[in-house]
C-alpha cells in the first residue's frame, strides 16, 4: 500500500487554514483540519479588504498549522510534504501561507509542493466521496465562476467563464445595495424565502448565446435601477432577492445543461458543483434538476470542503506527490497572484482580466 501524509496550507483569501490529510491508494483520509474564518474582520467594509487579510494570516498563520499538526497526532517530521496555495488569490495572504510552507518544509527536509488553489477547488469531491475522473466541475465562488472538465489529475479544460463578476460577488453586491450584511449571499437566500421569484423581471446575459461563458454585472445593475427608486417595502425587498436568486440559477443551470451535453464521457456522467455559492439551496435544486435531465449525478461536496479549506490543498499536494509529479524548482517557486487552471485557455482567450498582469481565469 502506498500512503502519504501531508500538510496542507491554504491563506488565498479570508480563510486561514491548516490540515493533515493522508491518501492511501486513492483513498483520502482528513486527520485534522483547522478554518478560521476572517468574516467578522471585514464585516464593517462590506467585503474583502486585502491588507486587512493578509496581516490576519500573518497573525495567526503559524498557531493555525501547530493545532491542525497537533489534533492529527502526528509531528511536523513525519509530513511527506508540506504544500501550500501559491496562487491565484490576495497576493499578500499567498505569499504568507506559501513562506510558512516553504519554511517548514526545508525545517525538516521535506518537499514543499505550491498548490493551484483553484485546483484544490477542482479535486474537492475526492476529498470525502468515491468520485473518479472524468467530471465536470462548476466551480462557483465570490472570486471565481468556471465550468471545468477534469480528466484526470492535473488535466483541467476551462469550457466556460464568467465575463465579468463570479456569482457570489453578485449575490454579495446586491446585500451591499439591500444593507443585509456580509457575505451576501446567506443574506439574500434567507431575505429571498417568501419573496416571488416572478415579481422582477432581469436580465439573464448571454443565455441565448452560444458556448459556455456567463456574465453578472447586469444583473447588479438591474436591481440597483430598482431600489435607486426607492420606497421599498420589506416585502419588496424579498421579492427582489428572490428574483435575483432565481435569475443566477437559471443562468447557472442553463449553462450547466448546455455543459452537461457538451461533456461527452463514456459511463457515468458526474456535475459537480464546488464554491461557496454551493450552498445555495435554489441553485443547488435548479443543477440537480438538469443533472436528472443528462442522467448524470450531481455531487456536491459537504459545505465546509466547497468553500475555502486546507484539506482540499493537502489532498492536491498529496495527489501531486503520489503521481510523482513534483517540479524540481518548488522551494523558489514564486507567488502567483493570478494562476489559471488551464493556461492555454487563458492565454488563447483570456476573456477578462488579461493585460500585462497576465489572464485571471
Ligand atoms: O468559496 P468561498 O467561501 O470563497 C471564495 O470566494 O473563494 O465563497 C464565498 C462566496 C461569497 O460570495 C458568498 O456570498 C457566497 O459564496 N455564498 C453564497 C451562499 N453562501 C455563500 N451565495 C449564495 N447563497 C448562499 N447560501
Ligand atoms: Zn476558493
Amino acid at each position: 500500500m502506498t500512503s502519504h501524509t501531508v500538510l496542507g496550507i491554504e491563506t488565498s483569501c479570508d480563510e486561514t487554514a491548516a490540515a493533515v490529510l493522508r491518501l492511501e491508494d486513492g483513498h483520502a483520509t482528513i486527520l485534522s483540519e483547522i478554518v478560521r474564518s476572517q468574516v467578522e474582520d471585514h464585516a464593517p467594509y462590506g467585503g474583502v479588504v486585502p491588507e486587512i487579510a493578509a496581516r490576519a494570516h500573518a497573525d495567526i498563520a503559524d498557531q493555525v498549522v501547530a493545532k491542525a499538526i497537533g489534533e492529527s497526532g502526528l509531528k511536523l517530521s513525519d509530513m511527506d510534504a508540506v504544500a501550500a496555495t501559491s496562487g491565484p488569490g490576495l497576493i499578500g495572504g499567498v505569499m504568507v501561507g506559501m513562506m510558512t510552507g516553504k519554511a517548514l518544509a526545508l525545517a525538516v527536509g521535506k518537499p514543499f509542493i505550491p498548490v493551484n488553489h483553484l485546483e484544490g477547488h477542482a479535486l474537492s469531491p475526492r476529498l470525502a466521496e468515491d468520485c473518479p475522473f472524468p467530471y465536470l466541475l462548476l466551480l462557483v465562488s465570490g472570486g471565481h465562476c468556471q465550468f471545468i472538465e477534469v480528466t484526470g489529475l492535473g488535466q483541467y479544460r476551462r469550457l466556460g467563464t464568467t465575463i465579468d463578476d463570479a456569482a457570489g460577488e453578485a449575490f454579495d453586491k446586491l446585500a451591499k445595495l439591500l444593507d443585509l450584511g456580509f457575505p451576501g449571499g446567506p443574506a439574500v437566500e434567507r431575505t429571498a424565502q417568501g419573496g416571488d421569484p416572478a415579481r422582477y423581471r432581469l436580465p439573464r446575459p448571454l443565455m441565448d448565446r452560444p458556448g459556455l461563458d456567463m456574465s453578472f454585472a447586469g444583473l447588479k445593475t438591474a436591481a440597483a435601477r430598482i431600489i435607486e427608486q426607492g420606497g421599498m417595502s420589506q416585502q419588496d425587498v424579498s421579492d427582489l432577492c428572490a428574483s435575483y436568486q432565481t435569475a443566477i440559477a437559471d443562468c447557472l443551470s442553463a449553462r450547466a445543461d448546455r455543459a452537461l451535453g457538451l461533456f461527452e464521457v463514456e459511463g457515468a456522467k458526474r456535475l459537480v458543483v464546488a464554491g461557496g455559492v454551493a450552498a445555495n439551496g435554489a441553485i443547488r435544486q435548479a443543477l440537480e434538476h438538469v443533472a436528472e435531465g443528462h442522467g448524470a449525478r450531481l455531487i456536491a461536496p459537504p459545505l465546509r470542503h466547497c468553500t475555502d479549506n486546507a484539506a482540499m490543498i493537502a489532498l492536491a499536494g498529496a495527489e501531486h506527490l503520489a503521481a510523482g509529479a513534483l517540479g524540481p524548482d518548488a522551494m523558489r517557486f514564486a507567488a502567483r497572484p493570478r494562476w489559471p487552471l488551464d493556461e492555454a485557455s487563458a492565454l488563447s482567450n483570456p476573456v477578462y482580466g488579461g493585460g500585462k498582469r497576465g489572464a485571471k481565469a
